[in-house]
């Protein structure tokens, strides 16, 4: 029997290069070894939207156009929105009992979010259940294993005290445990040098049309110690080196050799990366506005995941409302 992986994104924004190479692509791979559960996280959107929630519904269906046509196939994977499952919010409820609270405000996500975001209040009850509702996401389908990003293996662990102390309380284990799984990929920064972020508002969207593209890398930060054409740059401190580098392997020694010895100058070659940023993203891009094109065709595939993938969770609940005595 395969071994069953779920994993989500938060639909606040649009997906960027970032998604596709820390998650995506990763994704895409896995439908094939693993049974693959992918959602939509618009619960969790929410905690932090909540003051206008209106625009999730759009994200939710250009995450869903982004997925697609990145190479996630609803014949293959189980594809859907959260809150279309009734089961998530229940199995979090149970779990909501008897998490303690110290549990969740040492959690070093939940620091450093209410320490940076600055614009949206997030003192809230929600939020501070927020791996909660992640825990009850991944125990609902006893997924095993769970694709993410390194900052959020804090709330893998969570997921599994969780389930060891739902076991301990009621005496019966039918969660598995869980495993994070990291991609392996370099983390490619925002075309400021940070790291790639909807807030930092420095991505590269994998919808933006071809001019756009091309601004955005025209416009990203250098190697800064190369000021003048004549000035020797440094690849391995460059940015654009390594969307080189992932973008197009084959052809980054040449632009290393031409950065050491200062043949090319960084406008030249950042025009150029613009170029080989849209080659790469024009089947994406072609393929997600087609999608676009007919909604109702996607909002059907996201039914017909839920479907599926409430027969798997009710199932659970089932078995976790018989566990702890509730009729
Ligand atoms: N917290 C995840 C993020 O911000 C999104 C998410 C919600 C998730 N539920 C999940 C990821 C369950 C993995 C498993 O990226
Ligand atoms: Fe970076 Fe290219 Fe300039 Fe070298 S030439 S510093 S790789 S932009």
């Amino acid at each position: 029997m395969k071994n069953r992986i779920l994993s989500g994104m938060r639909p606040t924004g649009p997906l960027h290069l970032g998604h596709l190479f820390g998650a995506l692509t990763n994704w895409v791979s896995l439908q094939d070894t693993h049974d693959s559960f992918f959602m939509i996280a618009d619960w969790h959107a929410m905690m932090s939207e909540y003051e206008d929630p209106s625009r999730l519904s759009r994200f939710t269906i250009e995450c869903a156009a982004d997925w697609l046509a990145c190479g996630i196939d609803p014949e293959k994977s189980t594809v859907f929105v959260q809150s279309h499952v009734k089961e998530h919010l229940e199995l979090y409820m149970v779990f909501s009992n008897f998490v303690p609270l110290g549990w969740l405000e040492r959690c070093p996500t939940y620091k450093e979010q209410l320490r940076e975001v600055t614009t949206r209040e997030l003192h809230t009850y929600a939020f501070l259940g927020y791996p909660v509702l992640q825990a009850a996401d991944i125990l609902i389908y006893r997924a095993d294993t769970v694709p993410v990003g390194k900052d959020q293996v804090p709330h893998i662990e969570l997921t599994n005290d969780i389930a060891g102390k739902f076991s301990s309380l009621y005496g019966k284990a039918i969660f598995p445990s869980v495993k994070p799984l990291l991609t392996k990929n370099p983390k490619l920064l925002g075309v400021d040098g940070r790291k790639m972020s909807k807030s930092y508002d420095n991505f590269i969207a994998l919808g933006d049309p071809e001019e756009v593209i091309k601004k955005k890398c025209s416009a990203m930060f250098t190697d800064p110690e190369r000021i003048k054409l004549t000035d020797k740059g440094h690849p391995e401190k460059c940015n654009i080196y390594a969307y080189y580098n992932l973008l197009k392997k084959d052809y980054a020694p040449e632009v290393y050799e031409y950065c050491i010895k200062a043949k090319v100058g960084c406008t030249e070659c950042k025009k150029n990366l613009g170029g080989i940023v849209t080659d790469y993203l024009s089947d994406i891009r072609h393929k997600r506005a087609a999608l676009l094109k007919d909604e109702s065709g996607i909002r059907a595939i996201l039914e017909k995941g839920a479907a599926k993938a409430a027969k798997v969770a009710s199932e659970t609940m089932a078995e976790v409302k018989k566990t702890i005595g509730l009729i």
